[in-house]
């Protein structure tokens, strides 16, 4: 496939990127100064774009077969710029005639109970509470297209970096813990659930789960 990358220099957009890459996909990579440092392959190619702009989008996901996203807000800006952004991307997807999104979202608006999101626990840190109300906002905007293949893919609770395993769970809307009650994932397995998704586009307009 001929992936559209956005975030491609992010901590999670270069783990996607990687997997893309291991897996034989062609990948441009956008991030807004157009660098993206560490990955040399000749089937990747670094472009500027800013995902707030679907002109920029749509210019940017012409010819391509896929828009993946590993997109956040930058250190001290208003998280729901994120919304900006799924907004851009959806418009902008429209326009380059390309229909197959997967977006890396949020774990907050995953069910940890029947009635109760991960971001409505107590133990949710106040700190993360704000990217994490974007993060559900974004996916509203999903949530109404239907003319788009979307799926919104949420990590674990924790995400940080660590070891490709190749060994994952994911659940429908749902928060993905272990025996013990912990929710975690690291960045590379995250990305292999990322792109197995994408390749095998089984979960369609949903709020994917992923974990241990
Ligand atoms: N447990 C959880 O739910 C959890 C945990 C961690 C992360 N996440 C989510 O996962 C996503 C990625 O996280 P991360 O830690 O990998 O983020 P990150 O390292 O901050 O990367 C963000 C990426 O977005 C790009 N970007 C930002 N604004 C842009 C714009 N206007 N146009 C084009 N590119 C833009 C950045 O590139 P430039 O700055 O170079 O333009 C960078 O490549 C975020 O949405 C985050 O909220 C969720």
């Amino acid at each position: 496939m001929d992936v559209l990358l956005l975030g491609a220099s992010g901590r999670i957009g270069q783990r996607i990127a990687n997997e893309l890459l291991d897996r034989g996909h062609v990948v441009t990579g956008i991030s807004r100064s157009g660098q993206v440092d560490g990955i040399d392959d000749p089937d990747f190619e670094a472009v500027a774009g800013d995902a707030t702009n679907h002109i920029d989008i749509a210019d940017l996901a012409e010819g391509h077969d896929a828009v993946a996203s590993a997109l956040g807000p930058s250190e001290g800006e208003n998280p729901e710029v994120l919304v900006e952004m799924a907004e851009a991307v959806v418009e902008g997807m429209r326009e380059a005639g390309v229909d197959r999104l997967v977006w890396t979202g949020g774990a907050g608006g995953l069910h940890v109970a029947p009635d109760t999101r991960l971001i409505e626990t107590e133990e949710f840190p106040e700190e993360w509470e704000p990217v994490a109300r974007a993060a559900i906002e974004a996916y509203e905007v999903f949530e109404a297209v239907d003319d788009l293949d979307w799926t919104y893919v949420a990590p674990a609770a924790l995400i940080e970096p660590g070891e490709r395993t190749g060994e994952y769970r994911t659940a429908k809307g749902e928060l993905v813990a272990d025996e013990d009650g912990e929710s975690y994932i690291s960045m590379e397995d995250f990305a292999v659930a990322f792109v197995d998704e994408l390749e095998s586009r089984e979960a369609m307009h949903t709020y994917l789960g992923t974990g241990y």
